[in-house]
């Protein structure tokens, strides 16, 4: 990448996608829920942990290769589903190739602006992620061609709140981008001229639908569409997620466990994994962070499933503590929306690379050989920071 467009930490990503992004595009990818309590909490709580490290002894290479739900990934990091990725024409293509230049996985959400079989054709290690929206027969519909374009996993999301009363103010994503749209958002458009000729050299305005929401071929309904059959729908019951797995029959995760006792359940219900998470904040404000409630979902069903985690990574040290705590691989959301909004697909291989050369870092100070060996003593876990949700009082952490 070239040196003035070449970033060192995830921290100057998001300044570069602030400079970069129209405002109401950079702020769709930093807003959350209400006063934003939780999205704070993700990040805050991983400077809370330390790391207790060794003075001599250090390995001369370190491993961190693993796997995530079948699939080889070349660290425990990998792409966690984000919707309309549009902030660059490319969008999830750009991040499925960049995913895929450096050896892991992609997580496409149901509300990508791009189709699933070009994605999966960019990156093979490709999970489909389902919204549980328009019920039983149309989800089947969206499985079977997630099944034919040659999906290696499922990811389902069922803690999502799309809550209003955000402090930041809801993103406006326009119903679709006729002349009128386009002459309304031009002001803010020119003051990010970079941004701006590089859609106007595709020929196309951003995409503001959701063709996976629809038949392979079809550009799908327009974002505020999808999400209004989303909260028409009657959330799934234990039983749905159940027929859900056994329907796909493959791989699958439960994105959004943050209790204990749901973490039980999902176990009862076939899943291979779940991602310990509360949507990047986007769910229910007051929600400890994800990482807060990771030890004790892992100590729990850490041995029956995979336990993944996402929210608040944001350095390799992050993914150290995590993997330290129990979880097999991360996930990352802003992180790379910010490498996307900052430089397009090799900025999304900029952020991967910061966070290889943080775990490296990290695990030699550490002074272990491999991500594989990495155990909680590895990190100072402050009283009380721990939040075993959904466990008798008397088990509480
Ligand atoms: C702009 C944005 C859009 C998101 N869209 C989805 C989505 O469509 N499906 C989903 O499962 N999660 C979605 N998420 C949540 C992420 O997958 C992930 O849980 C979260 O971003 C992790 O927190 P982090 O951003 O601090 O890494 C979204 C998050 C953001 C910030």
């Amino acid at each position: 990448m070239a040196r003035d467009v070449w970033f060192e930490t995830v921290a100057i990503a998001q300044e570069r996608a602030k400079k970069r992004l129209p405002k109401s595009a950079y702020s769709s990818l930093i807003s959350a829920s209400e006063k934003g309590l939780t999205v704070s909490d993700n990040v805050a709580a991983f400077s809370e942990l330390g790391f207790a490290p060794h003075v001599v002894g250090a390995p001369a290479n370190r491993e961190m290769a693993t796997t995530v739900m079948g699939q080889e990934i070349s660290m425990p990091v990998m792409i966690s589903p984000t919707g309309v990725q549009a902030v660059d024409p490319d969008g999830e293509v750009a991040v499925a190739r960049a995913a895929a230049a450096r050896g892991t996985a992609m997580g496409l959400s149901s509300f990508a602006s791009k189709p699933m079989e070009e994605v999966i054709a960019a990156n093979p290690k490709t999970f489909f992620q389902i919204y549980w929206l328009g019920g039983r027969d149309a989800i089947a519909e969206r499985v079977e061609r997630a099944r034919a374009a040659g999906a290696v996993g499922m990811i389902a999301t069922t803690d999502w709140s799309f809550s209003h009363g955000r402090d930041w103010g809801s993103p406006t994503i326009p119903e679709k981008m006729d002349l009128k749209t386009m002459v309304k958002m031009m002001p803010e458009a020119l003051t990010r001229p970079g941004w701006f000729l590089r859609w106007a050299k595709t020929l196309r305005p951003p995409t503001l639908r959701v063709p996976n929401q629809a038949g392979r071929g079809e550009a799908g309904p327009p974002f505020f569409q999808a999400y209004g059959e989303w909260m028409g729908t009657p959330p799934p019951t234990w039983e749905d997620i159940a027929w859900l797995r056994e329907l796909w029959g493959g791989p699958f995760m439960l994105k959004g466990v943050m209790r204990v006792d749901d973490a039980k359940r999902a176990v009862d219900c076939g899943v291979s994994a779940i991602s310990v998470s509360n949507h990047g904040g986007n769910n229910l404000d007051g929600t400890p962070a994800a990482i807060r409630a990771l030890p004790a979902i892992a100590e729990a069903v850490g041995d029956q499933i995979e336990v993944l985690l996402d929210g608040g990574i944001r350095r390799g040290s992050d993914v150290v503590k995590a993997v330290a705590l129990g979880a097999r691989a991360v996930m990352i959301g802003r992180a790379y929306l910010w490498g996307l909004g900052a430089a397009g697909q090799p900025g999304v291989e900029n952020v991967l690379d910061i966070l290889r050369g943080g775990i490296d870092s990290a695990l030699m100070g550490l002074g272990r050989a491999s991500v594989h060996d990495l155990t909680p003593s590895d990190i100072l876990i402050p009283a009380g920071f721990s939040r075993a949700l959904g466990v008798p009082a008397a088990d509480a952490g």
